[in-house]
């Protein structure tokens, strides 16, 4: 008995988090590992989902593609409990002039991942491939903009990006909901490494992102940084000065928002 109860304080011991701390108005928390802090993440949006629909009867969330989002988004709807019939999903960003069933499409990844798997509201998505780009960002601003975003799930580009605001195109006081930019090389050589291309000649050059502003409107914002590959740039995000070189150093002012660790994300800090 005091083995199986000694093995449970260890297991309990796993799933807490390192530490928690604010840095200006963003709170951050560390995990001892990824799996851990996916795990822990899923619960926290799974009881904020669970109340928003017993006080508003229905949500409308802005999901993140990515390695980062995975495990959360695979543990969240394996937790259930969640009426996903009153849900509304929107998405973050898509590639121009890739098809809904291209591998490295976001569509594709979010129809797979999530919509796939429970039986939503409505999932709206950027029709990368639109014969018209700037009607599209248009349709999608609108469809953003007709009621608030109750959260939005982010991951953490390794040059600083939210959604594909890289430090070349971000602007904290965007006017555009919705935009068409150009993605930088960093970016483009991170989406080789993630495995979505071949090679960089590969990887388009333009994209339609959410902007920073309109992310920034969600009434709870969820950045997921886990890995060592973010390690750099976390440390610039939470040290460094709030500026568009680091776009999501935005987040520091917003105090609905947190930012989730691993071990070795924050190693630097
Ligand atoms: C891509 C997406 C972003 C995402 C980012 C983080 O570049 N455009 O929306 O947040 O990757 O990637 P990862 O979760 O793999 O670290």
């Amino acid at each position: 008995m005091w083995i199986g109860l000694y093995f449970l304080l260890i297991r309990l011991d796993m799933l807490t988090k390192i530490k928690s701390f604010t840095v200006d108005s963003l709170s951050v928390e560390v995990y001892p590992s990824a799996s851990v802090l996916a795990e822990n993440v899923a619960k926290v949006v799974q009881v904020y989902l669970r109340s928003l629909l017993e006080r508003h009867g229905k949500a409308r969330i802005l999901l993140a593609t990515g390695s980062s989002q995975i495990e959360f988004l695979n543990i969240l709807i394996g937790l259930g409990e969640i009426d996903w019939s009153k849900i509304t999903c929107f998405h973050l960003d898509e590639y121009l002039g890739i098809s809904a069933d291209h591998p490295a499409s976001f569509r594709r990844y979010m129809r797979e991942k999530v919509e796939r798997r429970i039986n939503l509201e409505k999932f709206h998505y950027i029709e990368g491939d639109a014969e018209e780009p700037f009607q599209q960002s248009d349709r999608y601003s609108k469809l953003l903009k007709s009621q608030p975003i109750d959260l939005c799930c982010l991951g953490l580009g390794e040059n600083g990006h939210l959604g594909f605001n890289d430090p070349s195109v971000a602007n904290f006081e965007d006017t555009y909901d919705v935009k068409l930019v150009k993605l930088d090389d960093i970016n483009r050589q991170q989406q080789v490494k993630q495995g979505n291309f071949p090679d960089i000649e590969k990887v388009p050059q333009y994209a339609f992102t959410v902007t920073l502003p309109m992310i920034c409107r969600a009434e709870k914002i969820i950045c997921l940084a886990p890995e060592t590959r973010k390690a750099k740039v976390v440390k610039q995000m939470l040290q460094g000065e709030i500026t568009t070189k680091c776009p999501a150093t935005i987040l520091r002012k917003q105090p609905q928002a947190s930012l989730f660790l691993d071990i070795d994300s924050a190693s630097l800090l």
